[in-house]
């Protein structure tokens, strides 16, 4: 089965057990943060997982991603395993799975510009020559609207540049797979929108297989071909974006789908002024300022 699908993904009854840290009759007592998935992702393609905090999403993601080797099931990676995690073969399979996660300024090093960074990555696993190291972290900056900010440190950009900057970082190495871990969810909704973009023009551009965790369903469903719905660890249904939004098969994923707000504008801005914290650019009635 497993070597059917060369070009791309193919996950095969994976699970992930981890000890509760309670014993029970003297025997650590495990469960399954993941429970038994299958799935597949091909090559250009973007698979969006859904879920609430806790059924099992990121572990999945990391599984896929090659950094945590699964209980029991496997992961064919382009029609290869995963070497053992640690080993110099696992490294040189790093390079073709790249991860972003939800918080870049923890993944970035405070004191490195952001040419300095990219170009790091890029010869960490190529052997090239300065200038031309140089030329192609420009142009992958460029490519992610950071072409003038190379000289930057990371506190000088915002959330949403930081953010671009750990995707040039991913892509300068050109992968085949990038694991989007709510990657956008720390952002305001306007940035979100920006940098979902974004990767939607790195995908075409670079033929890219995206797996785009978030439990923000409005978002996934904007930039998924198709969705997989996690719950307890296990992948409850998966299937066509739309026909999943349009038609879900199982209860969960309609009370799931419930909770999304509606479209309207004001609803829109409530979503941003949630996103910012209670603070907007456009103040909700009750921000104005009380007339004494
Ligand atoms: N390294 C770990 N050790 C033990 N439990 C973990 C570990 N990672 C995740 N879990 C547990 O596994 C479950 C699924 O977690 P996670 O994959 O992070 O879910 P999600 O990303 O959907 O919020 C949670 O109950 C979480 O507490
Ligand atoms: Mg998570």
């Amino acid at each position: 089965m497993t070597g059917t699908v060369h070009k791309g993904v193919v996950a095969t009854n994976l699970v992930q057990a981890y000890s509760s840290g309670r014993r029970l009759w003297g025997k650590a007592d495990q469960f399954r943060a993941v429970d038994r998935v299958n799935l597949t992702i091909a090559e250009g393609e973007t698979l969006g997982i859904v879920g609430e905090s806790g059924s099992g999403k990121s572990t999945l993601g990391r599984m896929i991603a090659g950094i945590e080797a699964p209980t029991s099931g496997t992961v064919s990676f382009w029609g290869e395993h995963y070497a053992r995690v640690g080993t110099p073969q696992w490294r040189r399979q790093r390079r073709h799975v790249q991860v972003v996660f939800q918080n870049p300024a923890a993944v970035v090093d405070p004191r490195w510009s952001i040419h300095a960074q990219v170009r790091e990555a890029l010869t960490t696993h190529e052997a090239l020559d300065l200038s031309e190291a140089d030329d192609r972290t420009q142009a992958m900056l460029a490519m992610v609207g950071l072409g003038s900010m190379g000289k930057r440190l990371p506190h000088q950009l915002s959330g949403g540049q930081l953010q671009r900057a750990v995707i040039a970082r991913a892509l300068v190495l050109n992968p085949r797979l990038v694991v989007c871990d709510e990657a956008v969810s720390a952002l305001d909704v306007s940035v979100q929108a920006q940098i979902i973009n974004l990767l939607l023009n790195l995908r075409q551009q670079f033929n890219l297989s995206l797996m785009f965790i978030s439990h923000d369903l409005s978002v996934v469903r904007h930039i998924s071909h198709r969705v997989g719905v996690m719950h307890a660890g296990e992948l409850l249904e998966i299937g066509d974006s739309s026909t999943l939004f349009d038609n879900p098969q199982h209860d969960y994923t309609r009370r799931l789908l419930a909770a999304i707000p509606a479209d309207s504008p004001r609803q829109r801005r409530q979503r941003d002024i949630n996103a910012f914290g209670g603070r907007s650019a456009v103040p909700a009635p009750r921000q104005l300022p009380v007339q004494s």
